[in-house]
């Protein structure tokens, strides 16, 4: 599945440090530990009408994710929020708005690894583009799985959602390779973890399971499933996954900020069941939820 480019996308202007660009002058310098190390941290955030989803949530993680990476000189929340009001004006952009947010080390006086040759702060990029759900929801996917694993907190922590991702990009590569949508990851021990760039949910016997959060991104989208469960008394269980569970389950299924719950009807060849009504269900909870979500910047 890859996505058409929307024609409006031509004439975009895109934020970068501390203003607006057209899109054919939005540049950063050479020197930018983004381009030096994937030294950088990032969120993508979807616009619907009432405002952007779950802003706070992606801003907090943004934060986290800044601190634990020990960045200094970071934007202030008020500087982001602006800046975001910013874009989306300049834009006109009110719904069907996908934003990827990124927030770089910043410049280098020199190239290097060290994080001590970096002396002028972060960088913030906003760059928001008109793009609908990458999926097909209705249709669904097709996953391969990957012989990439997924990042455990030994070698680097998935709670960390940084711009380090070369193992994503190549277990995609793969599942390009082999004509599927998407990539299954597994984690170090050999469960599973997550989709190159979603996480996933399965449901069996009426109950919804996910992976525990060691090796995945704790998704702001798979928080939010959780939520709904918790808040309707669906049973939700994170737990270990294997392989052979999926292929089992009643209904498997993904999510993310691009693609929302997007059902999952093949892995590795085999077809999973579909037509699960605790998935309709859980669809119907998440778009009802959206509306109440939603914070203008
Ligand atoms: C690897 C990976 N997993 C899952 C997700 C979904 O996370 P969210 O629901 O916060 O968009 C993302 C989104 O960036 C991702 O990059």
């Amino acid at each position: 599945m890859l996505q058409e480019f929307d024609l409006r996308n031509q004439e975009i202007k895109i934020w970068v440090g501390d203003r607006l660009f057209d899109r054919a002058e939005a540049k950063i310098s050479v020197f930018d530990s983004v381009v030096q190390g994937g030294d950088a941290v990032w969120e993508g955030l979807r616009v619907y009408a009432g405002g952007i989803m779950l802003l706070d949530r992606h801003l907090k993680r943004l934060f986290d994710s800044a601190h634990a990476l020990a960045f200094e000189g970071v934007p202030t929340e008020s500087f982001i929020r602006n800046a975001l009001r910013s874009t989306l004006v300049a834009n006109q952009m009110s719904k069907d708005t996908h934003i990827r947010l990124t927030l770089t080390r910043g410049n280098k006086i020199t190239s290097g690894m060290d994080p001590r040759v970096n002396q002028s702060g972060c960088c913030l990029i906003i760059l928001a583009e008109w793009k609908p759900p990458v999926y097909d929801n209705q249709k669904g996917i097709t996953v391969f799985t990957s012989t990439i694993r997924r990042n455990n907190p030994a070698f680097l922590d998935s709670k960390i959602h940084h711009n380090n991702l070369l193992n994503n990009i190549q277990a995609k590569i793969q599942s390009n390779v082999a004509g599927k949508d998407a990539a299954l990851m597994l984690d170090y021990a050999g469960f599973v973890s997550e989709l190159n760039g979603t996480n996933i949910f399965m449901i069996k016997n009426g109950k919804v399971f996910t992976p525990s959060a060691d090796a995945c991104l704790h998704g702001i989208t798979r928080g939010m499933i959780i939520q709904l469960c918790q808040e309707n008394n669906i049973p939700i269980v994170e737990k270990n996954i294997s392989l052979t569970e999926l292929y089992s389950s009643d209904s498997v299924f993904c999510t993310g900020t691009m693609g929302e719950l997007t059902p999952i009807i093949e892995i590795d060849g085999r077809a999973i069941r579909t037509a699960e009504p605790l998935f309709n269900r859980l669809t119907l909870l998440f778009e009802k939820a959206i509306p109440a979500y939603c914070i203008q910047p």
